[in-house]
C-alpha cells in the first residue's frame, strides 16, 4: 500500500477529484467531511475510500479526527487542505458571522490540520502538505473580503511553514485554482458567470476538478521535494501573479 494521504473536504467537488486521482496513483487516501452525508456515503461506496466526518473548523474534532484515521490507515504522511465555504456579501451587508464562518472553515482548519500532523512528520523526516487557497486570494473579488482574505492568509501560512520544515523532508505549497466546476461555482447566479467571470477566463471555460486534482499528484511525490513555498496558479489564464 502507498503513502497515507488525508483530504479534507474529500468528498465532493475539487476535494473528491483529489481523492480519487491519489487512490488512483496508489495512495492509501481517507476523505473528511462536514456534514453532507449523503454525498459522502455515495462516495465512499463508489470509489471505496473510506469517509470520515468532522468539522476541520474546530480543533478538537480535528484531534479526534486525525486519530481516527491515522488508528485505521497509519500515519499520514500526504495533507490536502481542501475543505472549504463561501459566504459571499459586499463588506457594508457582511455579518460578523459570514465573516467569522468563512475565516474558521478556510483559514483556522489549515493552523488545525497543520498542527496535529506536523509533528509526526517531523518524527518521520517525510510530509507532503498542499493547501488549496484560490484565485481569489491573489487577485482580490468584489463580494468576497472574507473569502479572499482567508485565502490569501493561507499563501503566508505555507512560505511560513514550509520554511520551518524544509530541512525536515517535509514540503508546504499553495495551489490557487481558478473558477472550477462544482457545486460552490454552481451556487453562482448563471448570468454572473456568463457575463462576468467567463470572458475573464482566457481559456474560455471552467476548470474541470481533475484538472486541480493533476497538480496536487505532482507536489505530493516523492520526487517533488524540491518544490516547497511555491503558490502554483491553476487559473486557465485569469489571473498571472
Ligand atoms: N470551485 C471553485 O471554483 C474553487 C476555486 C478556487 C478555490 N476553491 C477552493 O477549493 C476547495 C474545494 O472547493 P469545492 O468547490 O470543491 O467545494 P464544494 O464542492 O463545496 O465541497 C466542499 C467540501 O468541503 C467540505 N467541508 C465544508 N465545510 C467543512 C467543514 N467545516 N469541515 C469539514 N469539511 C467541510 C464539504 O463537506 P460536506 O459535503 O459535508 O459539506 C465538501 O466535501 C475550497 O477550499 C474552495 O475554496 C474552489
Amino acid at each position: 500500500m502507498g503513502r497515507v494521504a488525508l483530504v479534507t473536504g474529500g468528498t465532493r467537488g475539487i476535494g473528491a477529484a483529489i481523492a480519487r486521482a491519489l487512490k488512483d496513483a496508489g495512495y492509501a487516501v481517507a476523505a473528511n467531511f462536514g456534514g453532507n452525508e449523503e454525498a459522502a456515503n455515495a462516495f465512499a461506496e463508489e470509489t471505496g475510500i473510506p469517509v470520515y466526518r468532522w468539522d476541520v473548523s474546530d480543533y478538537d474534532a480535528c484531534a479526534e479526527g486525525v486519530a481516527r484515521v491515522e488508528a485505521d490507515l497509519g500515519p499520514i504522511e500526504i495533507l490536502i487542505n481542501n475543505a472549504g465555504i463561501t459566504r459571499d456579501a459586499f463588506l457594508h451587508k457582511m455579518t460578523p458571522e459570514m465573516w467569522r464562518a468563512v475565516i474558521a472553515v478556510d483559514l483556522d482548519s489549515v493552523f488545525n490540520m497543520c498542527r496535529l500532523i506536523i509533528p509526526g512528520m517531523r518524527e518521520r523526516g517525510f510530509g507532503r502538505i498542499v493547501n488549496v487557497s484560490s484565485v481569489n486570494a491573489q487577485k482580490g473579488q468584489m463580494g468576497q473580503t472574507n473569502y479572499a482574505a482567508a485565502k490569501a492568509g493561507m499563501i503566508g501560512f505555507t512560505k511560513s511553514l514550509a520554511q520551518e520544515v524544509a530541512a525536515k523532508g517535509i514540503t508546504v505549497n499553495a495551489i490557487t485554482p481558478g473558477y472550477c466546476e462544482t457545486d460552490m461555482v454552481r451556487a453562482v447566479p448563471e448570468k454572473v458567470l456568463n457575463e462576468r467571470i467567463l470572458p475573464q477566463i482566457p481559456v474560455g471555460r471552467l476548470a474541470q476538478p481533475e484538472e486541480i486534482a493533476r497538480a496536487v499528484l505532482f507536489l505530493v511525490d516523492d520526487d517533488a521535494g524540491f518544490i516547497t513555498g511555491a503558490t502554483l496558479a491553476i487559473n486557465g489564464g485569469q489571473y498571472m501573479a
